[in-house]
């Protein structure tokens, strides 16, 4: 995982750019399946300085997963942007146990509560409601557009 702008951790570098541009590089040449990029900060702040992860892209060479904050629309950007071929989805896998349907259908994503993150219990795991119990209408018109 690559994380350049990532502060977890007390993570800090004065070059972050010139620092990832050169370890993409040599990955590059390690024949490795793919690289996963999380972009921007994972705690939620915001990053201070613009940083290029296109050109992490193309130094790489091969397929590229970003992560960290994306939804549907941002996903999308992203890779028309050439950022990345595929985006990973952490928290909103946690809070949308149908995610993938509904970002099939374009629907609202249920926020997940930071409290139940790393609590051990089943509160904040099991309890998320699939769209068809929370918005059962928008559930139903679109069902067959979802799964044919
Ligand atoms: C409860 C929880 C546990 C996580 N555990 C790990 C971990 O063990 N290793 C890791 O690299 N990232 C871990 N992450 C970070 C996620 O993999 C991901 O990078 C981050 O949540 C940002 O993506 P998202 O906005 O799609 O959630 C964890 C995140 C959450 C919320």
């Amino acid at each position: 995982m690559n994380s350049p702008q990532n502060t977890q951790n007390d993570i800090d570098d004065s070059d972050p750019q010139a620092l990832f541009n050169h370890v993409t590089k040599s990955l590059a040449s390690k024949a490795i399946a793919y690289l996963h990029i999380i972009e921007g900060d994972t705690s939620g702040k915001p990053v201070l300085s613009a940083f290029d992860y296109v050109a992490l892209k193309r130094l790489f060479g091969g397929p590229v997963i970003a992560n960290n904050n994306f939804d549907r629309t941002r996903a999308n950007a992203a890779i028309v942007e050439g950022r990345a071929d595929m985006i990973a989805f952490g928290k909103p896998f946690i809070s949308n146990p149908d995610l993938v349907i509904r970002l099939f259908l374009g629907a609202r994503l249920a926020r997940a509560n930071r409290e139940t993150f790393y609590g051990g219990g089943e509160e904040g795991y099991t309890d998320y409601q699939v769209l068809r119990s929370a918005e059962p209408d928008v559930c139903y018109q679109d069902h067959e557009r979802a799964w044919g």
